[in-house]
């Protein structure tokens, strides 16, 4: 064991050298040179040839080479933390119910990791290449109460030993309480985030912006060097994570046994990140498929503006209008479900072990299933890709709504004279 030396940085001799103080101190500098290797001249790509990411991979920081269909985009990152756990598998899925000869294959993104699960990871593999590379100590960001993105984001910044400093919003009779431990908030307070909690009010009249501005403003006041990362890790920087799983599927169709070309890609949208990498990814490159998005919060027409504010921040020259169709999804509002929708989601895993989340690609799938139901002459015959996004966690804000159907128990029935057999110990 050995401790990284001053002066060289511990990520990249290129980068500045932080100052010893409270927060960067040489243990942690032990840990990190520890839990980091330094790769960055390794690609992750060569003239496109696919590199399989190998375990040593994962947690260590490489040169980025764009797919040969996104070199022209601008600019293009430069460099890549493996977070992830990558590629995640495709698979047919057999939902019932479906119109004739539609094929649905779901793309598990939900299996991108455990504490780091979903598709925030893939973005977050950029940006906080980013935050390291701009010498920064620490992170901010903000969303809802139960926010896979900031979950996601505070597991990140730990394993890169970064402190997180998370904007979380919920009612204004719960802000000044102790927001618990359900779901996300118990990974991310396990890892150590600090938490501050703002009202849906004070959240629409101030913007996720200003919000995260002022936090800047106090932590650089206080000698920290934040890096803000925005609503959903949706900028265009983020928009990287999207393009490249489409890098990923195109790999996996050209030297996968299963000889099949996807018509359609169906995505939950929730700030848009993941919509704008996949539909221009898709469009540039082999795929060709058509993009469904299907919002859960705020409406379509916005969602054309704030992913065409992406594409334009990567030179892409398109109109999302032109490469992705974008539906309402959002039933009672964002993050609220009906009990229709939460049993389907039961249905689902009961049908076919899969579980989606209530936040996003359960209501996504919900919808497109009604959008069969209704429109079957649309989806017939054709072969979809159903992005999965993961947001397991999700589901323990929802276990009192889904009491009454959410499966059986009984105990059981053990006569006393049923004699002791040899096995392991009595677990007590
Ligand atoms: C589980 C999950 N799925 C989908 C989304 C939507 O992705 P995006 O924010 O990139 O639109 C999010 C986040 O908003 C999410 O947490």
């Amino acid at each position: 064991m050995s401790f990284c030396r001053w002066p060289v940085h511990p990520l990249s001799p290129l980068l500045p050298i932080p100052p010893i103080n409270k927060s960067f101190s040489l243990q942690r500098l032990f840990c990190l040179s520890h839990s980091l290797t330094m790769d960055a001249n390794s690609k992750i790509r060569d003239d496109d040839a696919p590199k399989q990411p190998t375990s040593f991979d994962f947690l260590t920081r490489k040169a980025y080479a764009p797919p040969s269909w996104a070199s022209h985009l601008n600019p293009i990152p430069s460099h890549v933390f493996r977070l992830g756990h990558l590629p995640t598998p495709i698979h047919k899925w057999n939902l019932p119910n479906l119109p004739n000869n539609t094929e649905v294959w779901l793309k598990r993104d939900d299996l991108s990791g455990m504490q780091l699960s979903g598709n925030k990871v893939r973005k977050l593999e950029f940006l906080m290449a980013d935050a390291v590379a701009q010498g920064a100590d620490c992170v901010i960001t903000i969303g809802g109460i139960q926010s896979n993105h900031c979950r996601a984001t505070a597991v990140a910044a730990k394993y890169l030993n970064l402190d997180c400093f998370l904007i979380l919003r919920t009612s204004k009779v719960l802000v000044d309480q102790d927001p618990g431990l359900t779901g996300n908030l118990l990974v991310e307070r396990l890892v150590g985030a600090h938490i501050d909690l703002i009202s849906k009010e004070e959240y629409a009249k101030i913007g996720s912006e200003s919000l995260t501005n002022l936090l800047k403003e106090k932590l650089l006041n206080e000698g920290r060097r934040p890096y803000v990362i925005p609503v959903g890790g949706s900028n265009s920087l983020g928009t990287w994570g999207y393009i490249e799983a489409i890098w990923e599927i195109e790999q996996q169709l050209q030297t996968g046994t299963s000889k099949i070309k996807f018509d359609d890609m169906v995505v939950a949208c929730g700030s848009g990140g993941t919509v704008a990498g996949l539909s221009l990814g898709s469009w540039l490159s082999t795929l060709k498929a058509k993009v469904h998005a299907f919002s859960v919060c705020d409406d379509p027409d916005y969602f054309y503006d704030f992913v065409q504010g992406l594409l334009n921040g990567l030179e892409a020259g398109v109109n999302p209008r032109d490469i992705v169709n974008i539906q309402n999804a959002k039933g009672l509002g964002y993050a609220i479900n009906t009990s229709e929708e939460l049993k389907f989601v039961k249905e689902v895993a009961a049908a076919t072990g899969v579980v989606l989340d209530p936040v996003y690609s359960g209501k996504a799938a919900y919808e497109m299933m009604k959008d069969m139901a209704d429109n079957p002459k649309k989806w017939e015959g054709r072969k979809i890709l159903f992005i999965h996004t993961g947001g397991l966690l999700g589901l323990y804000d929802k276990v009192e709504q889904m009491a009454s159907f959410a499966g059986n128990w009984r105990r059981m029935d053990v006569h006393e004279e049923v004699p002791r057999g040899d096995g392991i110990g009595k677990m007590f």
